[in-house]
């Protein structure tokens, strides 16, 4: 058994100081972690003209809000707001936080507007010189107009070699962001962009998936238009699983999970807006009935508001389809897909199930009263935010616990002179010193802490003598010794 111990002052409480600071470290890693929840993406998108303006959007709803579309100029390469949406964009980051102070703004670039503008993109994303151009100009653009993020809506790369200048811009769009945020000393701009609904655009062109998670934040999964004008028969616009055509958003997030984009970076995209179309026969209104073409406006296109709307006016039959997790309504010949809120707050579920990042809504000027808004954020709340919440609850009070507890004795140590607290301290201190280590080096020890051998210190009390012994201390008897100083002998020596 070792009689000869040597503790030293300093060293508890340098001690002492290594458990405050991994007690401090994990409650902040436990704030960290907090933050990396909020941090998931409740997106919508909204543009000029969608019935909305940015000061009504109730952003309490949206982590995030993509402002559409700002220009690529095919002239010069850079990327332009048009002089309608000039001032607007200028100030939509401080119109939605006026209600949502916390919410993120992205200017989003480019967008489904057909051929010429996906043709643009390729010349730009060819050359080195365009690229950079490009990046350089919407960097600029996106902190002169106070946004959080870009969004690159290139409405699709359809061959390989696009595919692979599109790697080649997200590399190097990464690269400039980060040299802006380090040379500025603000957060670097959010990089998103928004893609097909699956990895393969059409097959065999795939997205550089690998690039893409390296380089971008997140994927906006755009996984609706699944049916439109083009459209023979009816179906669901925005399938969440496969109603029979292999379309659907689960098709999609499976693929690009598969193709190598990690699920925590995938944000799942789904409509604020349906598709209308005339019934070749008003008697067969299931999926994949015939029709003759479009309904209510040119491509059938009509915002969920102006469905719930109709609905009512026409007393129309709603269906959902759990199966398939998609809503329809018709009446007489006019048969409408779309999202309700069930399956609005199911593909939420399914979202988080998959431990995506989020979702997003094209656009929030077609929710009617932010009905499916309001779904979607209690639809994350119920699925996760609970656990999570419970979950680290716990941990912090049982955190906090332990802190101020390290925080008492830590304080008690530096502050109190009490021999009897201080004795007890030492006392647990050094019975669990002996169980854990052999006899330390005295030469490291405190100028006022020396260690003696057993006989020494049994010599100096005179055989342990009771004229020698003052007494109990808070661990042992305390004795006097021959230099005149208080020793305390139990199992263990300590001598001040
Ligand atoms: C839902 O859609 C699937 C796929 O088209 C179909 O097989 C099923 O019958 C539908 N269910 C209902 C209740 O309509």
């Amino acid at each position: 058994m070792s009689n000869l111990l040597h503790v030293t002052r300093q060293k508890m409480a340098s001690n002492d100081n290594r458990t405050l600071l991994f007690l401090v470290f994990s409650f902040l890693s436990l704030l960290q972690i907090n933050s990396c929840i909020a941090q998931n993406v409740k997106g919508g998108y909204w543009f000029l003209g969608s019935g909305i303006t940015a000061s009504d959007i109730d952003s309490t709803l949206f982590t995030h809000l993509f402002c559409a579309f700002a220009d690529l100029d095919a002239s010069t390469n850079q990327v332009v707001i048009s002089s309608s949406n000039a001032q607007s964009f200028a100030t939509f980051t401080s119109d939605v936080q006026q209600k949502n102070p916390s919410v993120l703004t992205l200017l989003s670039i480019g967008g489904g507007g057909g051929g010429s503008i996906a043709d643009n993109f390729a010349s730009m994303a060819s050359q080195s010189s365009s690229r950079k151009t490009f990046i350089d100009s919407s960097i600029a653009l996106a902190r002169s107009n106070g946004f959080h993020g870009l969004d690159l809506d290139w409405e699709y790369p359809d061959t390989d070699a696009k595919m692979a200048n599109l790697a080649l811009l997200l590399q190097e769009w990464r690269a400039a962001v980060a040299a802006e945020a380090a040379s500025s000393g603000k957060d670097a701009l959010l990089l998103s962009a928004a893609v097909y609904y699956r990895p393969h655009y059409w097959s065999p062109t795939d997205y550089p998936a690998a690039v893409m998670a390296a380089n971008l934040d997140w994927i906006n999964a755009m996984a609706y238009d699944f049916f439109g004008s083009w459209s023979s028969t009816t179906g669901p616009l925005a399938a969440l699983y496969n109603p029979g055509n292999g379309l659907s958003g689960d098709d999609g997030v499976s693929a690009w999970i598969q193709a190598g984009m990690p699920a925590g970076q995938i944000v799942l995209g789904f409509p604020f807006y349906g598709r209308a179309f005339t019934l070749a026969d008003a008697n067969n209104h299931g999926y994949f009935a015939p029709i003759t073409g479009t309904a209510i406006s040119p491509d059938g296109s009509i915002v969920y508001n102006q469905i719930t709307k109709y609905i009512s006016q026409h007393s129309a039959t709603t269906v959902y389809n759990s199966t398939v997790v998609s809503a329809y309504c018709y009446s007489g010949t006019t048969w409408i897909t779309y999202d309700d809120t069930q399956t609005i707050s199911t593909k939420v579920g399914y979202a988080k199930g998959r431990g995506l990042k989020g979702y997003f809504a094209w656009h929030v000027g077609g929710d009617d009263n932010w009905v499916l808004s309001q779904t979607a954020q209690e639809a994350i709340e119920d699925q996760q935010h609970r656990r999570w919440f419970w979950l680290v609850m716990l941990i912090s009070i049982a955190i906090v616990v332990f802190f101020i507890f390290g925080l008492i004795c830590y304080l008690q140590r530096r502050t109190l002179k009490s021999e009897g607290i201080l004795g007890v301290i030492k006392g647990f201190s050094s019975r669990f010193k002996t169980m854990a280590h052999k006899v330390e080096s005295p030469e490291s020890g405190a100028p006022n802490l020396q260690a003696f051998h057993y006989a020494t210190l049994r010599a100096a009390t005179d055989n342990f003598s009771s004229e020698n012994k003052l007494g109990e201390g808070g661990f042992g008897p305390v004795y006097k010794i021959r230099q005149g100083s208080i020793c305390w002998i139990g199992k263990n020596v300590f001598i001040s």
